[in-house]
C-alpha cells in the first residue's frame, strides 16, 4: 500500500469512530419466521421518514430482500469478489429508497469472504455507509459461531419468532447462544404473525425469563405483529406492505416499531470502524 493511499485510509477510518449510523441485526432460531418481511419492510418505512437505509441480505443466493423490493437478482458481492464487478455496482436501488447488497453467500462463502477481507473492502464500507442512517442486516436463522460478530457488534438485535412452540425452542436456544457472547446492544423480540392476543403471554414469559436467567438483562420491548393476509398479497406484487397498504394491522405494527427505533439511543463502546472490521474479518471474537 502506498504511503498517500495509507494516510487517506486511516483518516478514512479515523472520521467514523463516532459515526452515528446504527447496526439493526435481525435473526431468528427456526426459518421462515418472517425475517426478511420484516427486515424489508421496516427498512421502507424508514427510508419512507427521510432516513437512509441500507439493507444487507446475507440469505445464501436467494436473496429475498431485492425480489421482496420488486428487484430482480442481478449483482452480489459473490460477483464483487469474484471481480466481476465493481463494488458500487453490488450496491442495488430500489423504488422505496432503501439500498440492498445481496451476499449470493452461503457459509462456506461467508468464510472465503472473511478471509480476503482486507482495507480496501473495508474502505468500500466505509464510504458506502458514511451517509447511511440504518445498517439492517438480515443474517438468516439458526445460530452460527460465524455470524457471532455481527451479533456482537449491532446496536441492536432483532430476533424474530412466531407463537409455535418450535420456533419458541428454537428462539430460547439461540438467546442461550448469545447469552456466552458479550452483547453490548439492545436484544429485542418480535413475535410475528400473531392471530390471538392469548397466545402472546406465555410466549413473552418464556422469552423473557430465558433473556433474565441466561443473559442477566431484561428484553428492552417485546412487539407483536399482526398475522394479516396482506403480507401475502405484497409478496406477490413485490411491494413491501407498509407502502401497498399502510392502513393494514401488519403495517402499523411495523410503523410503530420503526417510531422506537427512530428513539435508538444505544451507544455502541466499540467505534464504528472496528465494529465493521470485526464483522466482516476473520478476527477472533474472544
Ligand atoms: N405478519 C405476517 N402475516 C402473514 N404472513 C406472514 C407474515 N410475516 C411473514 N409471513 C409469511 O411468511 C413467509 C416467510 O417470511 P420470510 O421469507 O420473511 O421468512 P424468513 O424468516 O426470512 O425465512 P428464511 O429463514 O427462509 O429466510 C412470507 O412469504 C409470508 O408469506
Ligand atoms: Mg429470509
Amino acid at each position: 500500500m502506498n504511503r498517500i493511499y495509507h494516510d487517506q485510509a486511516a483518516s478514512l477510518r479515523e472520521e467514523f469512530i463516532n459515526v452515528p449510523t446504527k447496526i439493526i441485526t435481525v435473526l431468528s432460531g427456526k426459518g421462515g419466521v418472517g425475517k426478511s418481511i420484516f427486515s424489508v419492510n421496516i427498512a421502507t418505512d424508514l427510508a419512507s421518514k427521510g432516513k437512509k437505509v441500507l439493507l444487507f441480505d446475507s440469505d445464501a443466493g436467494f436473496a429475498n430482500a431485492s425480489i421482496l423490493l420488486g428487484n430482480s437478482l442481478k449483482n452480489t458481492l459473490s460477483d464483487y469478489m469474484k471481480g466481476n464487478i465493481s463494488f458500487r455496482d453490488c450496491v442495488q436501488e430500489t423504488n422505496y429508497g432503501v439500498k440492498i447488497i445481496s451476499t449470493g453467500f452461503d457459509f462456506t462463502d461467508w468464510q472465503i469472504f472473511q478471509n480476503n477481507f482486507n482495507d480496501s473492502i473495508l474502505n468500500e464500507f466505509l464510504i458506502l455507509l458514511r451517509d447511511i442512517d440504518y445498517f439492517i442486516i438480515d443474517v438468516g436463522a439458526g445460530y452460527s459461531e460465524k455470524l457471532n460478530n455481527f451479533y456482537i457488534n449491532s446496536d441492536t438485535i432483532f430476533l424474530v419468532t412466531v407463537p409455535e412452540p418450535t420456533a419458541i425452542v428454537n428462539g430460547y436456544t439461540l438467546l442461550k447462544a448469545l447469552s456466552l457472547l458479550k452483547v453490548e446492544g439492545e436484544i429485542e423480540i418480535i413475535l410475528n404473525m400473531v392471530k390471538n392476543k392469548n397466545e402472546v403471554n406465555s410466549v413473552k414469559s418464556v422469552l423473557s425469563n430465558t433473556t433474565r436467567r441466561f443473559l442477566n438483562r431484561e428484553i428492552k420491548n417485546f412487539y407483536e405483529i399482526s398475522y394479516d393476509e396482506n403480507v401475502h398479497l405484497s409478496v406477490k406484487r413485490q411491494i413491501p406492505l407498509v407502502s401497498l397498504k399502510s392502513s393494514s394491522r401488519f403495517s402499523k405494527d411495523i410503523m410503530s416499531i420503526t417510531t422506537n427505533i427512530l428513539n435508538l439511543k444505544v451507544e455502541h463502546p466499540i467505534s464504528f470502524t472496528m465494529r465493521l472490521k470485526q464483522i466482516f474479518s476473520k478476527s477472533s471474537t474472544n
